[in-house]
């Protein structure tokens, strides 16, 4: 028996954007939004052209640009209290991962009064939320689709609340936006889409076949895409494909839970603020590895898709060819990551209960030294 949940109104419209106002209808009746993003996006100018729009449509739009990467707590709870100050009753989350799942946790917050410790974990979220709409500048995290936030509590330790409440009303998928986005970012987030597709396909609790189709047709398109994206930043063609690729990755994984690749990754980023697709990048492959035994099968199945050969050992191959392809460092050292925080790091990955209990092959305290030791 399987179930799927997903987003039911999305909209692909490259130039979208700075159309905002035709994207709200029906979701806002008293004409006051908060949008939610972050400074890098901002001054970029990435969200001129919406707030214009929905301004000369008669709304009012409070901005809140204090996300910063790897959202804390405390910034999720400032935007939640600024958004019921303004009496919004629509949140929209724009920019990447860190503006989204911000977006998606203030809209909860502001819509009832449960307090933010007894949100983490899975299904403790529960409704009404105010009504929210996601555009995505990264194309990487599928959070615009995805029924999980992660936030940074306290000092380091990065926390996901999974829940059906968290999913958008609406996705605005405009890939002129990503037009600027460096190469490296370009890179890492775009790879980080690729692992959420392949850890839904091998993902041993909740595997479905409709996570599984969504997985493939993702990767043909972030495959094909991702190295055109990097060298040719405005190419429409490769941009909308790395976009819709990371959207569906997103649709698999939110019902095919993600598994070791991301237990593996948090840590960097909790400790060292590595971004977390450098960090599902630096980890990948040596993981594939050592899932072989138990997901080669799986493995095998994504390379015949993709046409790169027949075996788990090919698509093993093809994505050391697209890190290198696309620059993405290969090493914990290259990161600032120093050998003795190994053990701290690992026993951290092993905290990941949420996302080992889908890994194809059971993961180990021993076994995550040896990996981080590999890409030292
Ligand atoms: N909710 C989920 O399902 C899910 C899944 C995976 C990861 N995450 C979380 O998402 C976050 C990472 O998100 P991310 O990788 O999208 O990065 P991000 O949102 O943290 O942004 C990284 C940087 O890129 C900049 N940026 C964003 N769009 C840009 C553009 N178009 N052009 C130039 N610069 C741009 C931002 O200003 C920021 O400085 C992490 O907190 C991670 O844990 C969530
Ligand atoms: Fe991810």
């Amino acid at each position: 028996m399987h179930s799927f949940q997903t987003v039911s109104d999305i909209h692909i419209a490259p130039g979208g954007a700075a159309r905002l106002s035709r994207y709200v209808d029906g979701l806002c009746p008293n004409k006051r939004i908060a949008l939610i993003t972050d400074k890098g996006v901002r001054a970029l100018g990435l969200i001129d052209g919406g707030v214009e729009s929905l301004r000369s449509a008669g709304y009012d739009v409070l901005i809140f640009d204090n996300v910063v990467a790897d959202p804390p707590e405390q910034i999720v709870l400032m935007g939640a209290q600024a958004v019921r100050d303004y009496k919004a009753e629509l949140v929209i989350g724009f920019g990447g991962g860190s503006p989204m799942d911000t977006a998606k946790v203030i809209a909860h917050l502001a819509g009832c009064d449960q307090p933010i410790e007894t949100l983490y974990g899975v299904g403790n979220a529960k409704g009404p939320t105010l009504p929210l709409l996601l555009i995505p500048t990264t194309s990487g995290t599928g959070s615009e689709v995805t029924n999980v936030a992660i936030i940074t509590t306290g000092k380091t330790a990065k926390k996901g609340i999974v829940a059906n409440a968290l999913y958008a009303n609406r996705v605005l998928l405009d890939a002129e936006l990503t037009f600027g986005l460096p190469a490296s970012i370009t890179a890492a987030t775009g790879i980080d889409a690729m692992v959420h597709a392949i850890e839904a396909y091998t993902s041993i609790r909740e595997k479905n076949p409709i996570s599984d189709a969504l997985a493939l047709t993702a990767l043909r398109k972030l495959r094909g895409a991702i190295v055109t994206a990097c060298n040719e930043p405005s190419n429409i063609e490769a941009r909308t494909d790395m976009l819709i690729g990371a959207m569906l990755a997103g649709q698999a994984f939110s019902n095919a839970p993600c598994a070791a690749v991301h237990a593996l990754a948090y840590p960097l980023g909790g400790f060292f603020h590595v971004p977390h697709g450098l960090s599902n990048a630096l980890v990948l492959t040596e993981v594939m590895k050592y899932n072989q035994p138990k997901a080669d099968h799986w493995y095998g199945e994504i390379a015949s898709d993709l046409r790169v050969g027949e075996t788990g050992a090919s698509l093993i191959d093809e994505m050391l060819r697209i890190k290198e392809e696309t620059k993405v460092p290969q090493t914990l050292s290259q990161v600032n990551i120093p050998q003795d925080a190994i053990p701290m790091m690992a026993a951290d990955a092993m905290t990941k209960d949420r996302l080992l209990m889908n890994n194809a092959r059971e993961m180990t305290y021993d076994a995550t030294v040896k990996i981080y030791e590999t890409i030292l």
